[in-house]
């Protein structure tokens, strides 16, 4: 079964009850589907690679092509870079390519109106800034994550980058703003907080459940606290999202 890691290193809760070869199937055919129904390339050279278990198969997919040679791939961070060097693919940067064509990314809740938490992986940064410089912006992502609400089902709550020095500040902004913050652990936790690939910590803020109106005014909140780098709370960015179900089939949203 399919688990997700609480803050609390070694304890884990458990997300759904599906079997893990079904999630890793799903994750394979929504991954093929984007892949395969958005990229073109008569019209896309630059791509963006985002981060996570659902985009290896979009990695795997765009490696396949028989023209890959032609696209420039950019990466979100460190896993990214590996699997674009491991599916032989042409290894770009933003800040050689700040406009991208096209950027495929996993997601850890997606809203119905496309609004997504991502960050689960720690890369949330680079994910947003690439996803910024891009024309289009899909998700892909297994059916645990289509939860219709953000906030219901992550339950770690909003991942924020924040720079080390100041975390206990931001950590009492964050409560007097109504959530549950938490500095993510590293593994092992007697090692200390997650460091991401900027050198920075993460915060996760609980804050139940979020409507889609109301997640605008927290990033805003959020990220005028000095200190905060970015936060995982992606606001009307996305354009298309591919969910992989369970029984097989895909569903577009
Ligand atoms: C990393 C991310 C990932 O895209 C997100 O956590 C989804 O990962 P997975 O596809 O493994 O469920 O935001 O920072």
């Amino acid at each position: 079964f399919s688990r997700l890691k609480t803050s609390l290193v070694g304890q884990y809760r458990f997300i759904s009850v599906m079997p893990e070869n079904l999630v890793k199937k799903a994750k394979k055919l929504c991954a093929y589907a984007a892949v395969d129904s958005n990229l073109d390339l008569s019209k896309h050279r630059i791509i963006g690679i985002g981060s996570g278990s659902t985009v290896v198969y979009v990695a795997e997919r765009v490696g396949q092509l028989p023209n890959k040679d032609r696209l420039v791939c950019i990466p979100t961070g460190f896993q990214s870079k590996q699997l674009i060097l491991a599916n032989g693919l042409n290894l770009g940067s933003i800040e050689e390519y700040p406009e991208i064509d096209i950027d495929f990314d996993g997601a850890d809740e997606i809203d119905s109106e496309l609004n997504c938490i991502k960050g689960g992986g720690a890369c949330l940064l680079l994910e947003k800034l690439v996803a910024d410089c891009s024309k289009q912006f899909i998700l892909v992502a297994d059916d645990r994550k289509n939860t219709g609400i953000l906030g219901k089902h992550w339950t770690q709550g909003v991942p924020i980058e924040v720079v080390p020095s100041a975390y206990t500040k931001i950590s009492r902004q964050l409560t007097v703003l109504g959530g549950k913050p938490t500095v993510r652990p590293g593994a092992p936790a007697k090692a200390g907080p997650v460091i991401t690939d900027n050198g920075n910590f993460i915060i996760d803020c609980d804050f139940g459940e979020i409507p889609s109106n109301k997640l605008q005014a927290l990033n805003d909140k959020i990220v005028a606290m000095v200190g905060v780098v970015e936060t995982g709370l992606f606001v009307h960015m996305a354009e298309k999202a591919y969910i992989g179900n369970s029984d097989g089939t895909v569903t577009i949203v």
